[in-house]
């Protein structure tokens, strides 16, 4: 009502300071007031917690339907330990989950669902900060985007990695032995009876993926960002150490509310230059550049494609985890973590050292003096386990007029530059029903067209772009081919494949208009895709071209497919991108 918001506007003119915006609902009197109060202690809070200390928020992405994230509301346990200790109030609430593993079409159909869902709950509640708890691949993200658009203290802690997969006395990383695996059951390397046995020995604690797939990305990129307390990104799910950071993340919390720490304050134009260095130097995956263009778009830092290859040119790749080596995310823990890395880059001058973080002081003050164990897990800029300049890179072309990303670190080096006939496939079911065919008319030079697989098209961009190989060259001892796609490919994927083709298909960009037959040259060197048909000849082709017919008319896909913008602007709504703040909302009652 009006008059509770003069009781507020009152408290704020008596005291001086600003009324904390949680008091806007616990501090009011009259009815209102007894509202908001009385139904919090159903739950067992005395009156106290009420006298404006800040509130915390904890939001805990923990589901069952989304594996990697479901030990989170232990983790939430530790994070309001550290809440109360410091003088807060912790609130823990749930979040949608997007797990990679399970939600179909494709949990990145859901990312902007959620991450429109965490920053409406935050800037609908009662909270003066919030610690964002995530773990699977598409959380981390969602929750960074909702937190930068309400702009009130932030910090992430993700849920950490599992322990490394263990089987047949070697260290087996998921997502990367899954298409191991495949390939050995196809040529009969392995049976049926061993894949399950293996499943298992895969996934043997809670925890993301702990190869370097977009979870652990994420989590590395959260942490270059300023987000994440030092070390966050690396302890193990399992590891005490986890719980530990967390509980320092819950006293840090209510710190960096008394200080307004703000994500505004964290995430400049810096701050996403360092985490595109990170990223390069892990070996990070190619989601990165998506999600991170998302993010930048929330706070009006203006990211572009070549930002991300001009960035990553001179970082060399210092960590050797699979997909691109042969380590996991525990032995990067053991090895010193991120802050090892951090550290080796602002000693090369690779860094922005200055740069504010969730600690309250800067990146640099943050990793001076962290330890690196040996040299084979993380390398040092002067015998880098990848030379600078393999990373990703960004290709232009009559292809692809507004981008394509190839990971070099992931391709073979030989078809790095390739030219080679066409054979298209307008989705990834139809090159799947042709794989297996002995007589399929492919051979190691062919180039795989794969379309329809971008935000609009299937919809949500779903990780389909590294299709297998065909089973009859697979036979024949062929490794690796040339495959080109307006899709996305796993963080933990390898081969070479030109991903995240803009415009996609199904907006009419010139993938579209690609035949069997015509020559594709693709020269990363040259940072090009080329189609060799003439301009007149594609002119032609498109005045031809069809849309093809919406899957949707209606829900929620439909609402995707009508605002979602392209894999170069971050594949975000577009009536998402900005700040909105955190103005406490009209009155409920
Ligand atoms: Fe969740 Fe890989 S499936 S992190
Ligand atoms: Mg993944």
């Amino acid at each position: 009502t009006d008059g509770q918001h003069r009781e507020t506007d009152e408290r704020q003119h008596t005291t001086g300071a600003p009324a904390r915006r949680s008091q806007a609902w616990f501090g009011a009197s009259g009815r209102g007031g007894m509202v908001y109060r009385s139904w919090m202690r159903n739950q067992g809070f005395g009156p106290g917690v009420f006298d404006g200390r800040p509130v915390i928020g904890i939001a805990t992405s923990a589901s069952e339907l989304a594996p990697c994230n479901a030990h989170l509301t232990r983790v939430a346990e530790a994070v309001k330990r550290g809440v109360w200790q410091a003088g807060g109030f912790p609130l823990e609430f749930p979040t949608m989950a997007t797990g990679e593993t399970l939600m179909r079409p494709t949990a990145m159909l859901f990312r902007n669902l959620m991450a429109m869902e965490v920053e409406e709950l935050i800037r609908a509640n009662p909270l003066d900060g919030v610690v964002l708890l995530s773990g699977c691949d598409k959380t981390t993200p969602a929750m960074l985007m909702g937190a930068a658009s309400v702009d009130l203290p932030a910090l992430m802690v993700t849920g950490g990695p599992m322990l490394n997969g263990k089987y047949e006395g070697r260290d087996v990383g998921s997502g990367t032995a899954v298409w191991q695996f495949e390939e050995d059951l196809k040529t009969g390397r392995m049976t049926q009876e061993e894949c399950f046995f293996a499943e298992g020995c895969m996934a043997r604690s809670n925890g993301h993926c702990m190869t370097m797939g977009t979870a652990s990305t994420m989590a590395c990129v959260a942490e270059a960002l300023g987000m994440q307390l030092p070390g966050s990104a690396t302890w193990p799910a399992v590891d005490a150490r986890r719980f530990e950071t967390a509980q320092n993340a819950g006293n840090r919390i209510v710190e960096m509310v008394h200080e307004e720490l703000r994500p505004s304050r964290i995430l400049t134009r810096a701050a996403f230059e360092n985490a595109i260095r990170v990223n390069a130097a892990i070996g990070g995956s190619t989601n990165a550049i998506i999600h991170l263009t998302a993010l930048a778009g929330r706070t009006g830092v203006e990211l572009a494609p070549e930002d991300f290859d001009a960035l990553a040119r001179d970082v060399p790749t210092l960590v050797n985890l699979m997909p691109s080596g042969s380590f996991l995310m525990e032995d990067f823990c053991y090895a010193g973590g991120l802050p090892a890395v951090l550290d080796e880059l602002e000693r090369g001058g690779l860094l922005h050292g200055g740069q504010l973080t969730v600690t309250g002081a800067s990146i640099a003050e943050n990793v001076a003096g962290a330890t690196r164990t040996g040299t084979e897990v993380i390398t040092g800029l002067d015998a880098p386990f990848q030379p600078a300049g393999s990373g990703t890179a960004v290709l232009r072309g009559n292809l692809c007029p507004d981008g394509a990303v190839i990971k070099q670190s992931a391709a073979s080096p030989h078809l790095l530059t390739h030219r080679g006939p066409a054979r298209v496939f307008d989705s990834p079911e139809a090159y799947h029903a042709v794989c297996d065919d002995p007589e399929l008319d492919v051979d190691e030079n062919t180039v795989l067209v794969i379309r329809n697989a971008g935000p609009k098209g299937y919809p949500g961009m779903p990780e389909v772009s590294n299709v297998p190989l065909p089973t009859k060259l697979l036979k024949a001892g062929v490794t690796d081919m040339v495959r080109v796609c307006d899709g996305r490919m796993s963080g933990t994927g390898y081969g070479t494949v030109v991903l995240h083709v803009s415009p996609e298909a199904a907006t009419g960009g010139p993938l579209a208009l690609v035949r069997d037959g015509d020559t594709v040259v693709l020269d990363v060197p040259r940072r090009m895709l080329r189609l060799e048909v003439t301009d007149e000849e594609l002119e032609r082709r498109r005045a031809a071209w069809r849309a093809p017919e919406p899957r949707h008319t209606s829900g929620y896909a439909w609402l995707y497919t009508q605002h979602v913008e392209g894999a170069d602007r971050g594949a975000d709504f577009g009536f998402l991108r900005g700040c909105r703040g955190h103005e406490v909302p009209r009155d409920s009652h």
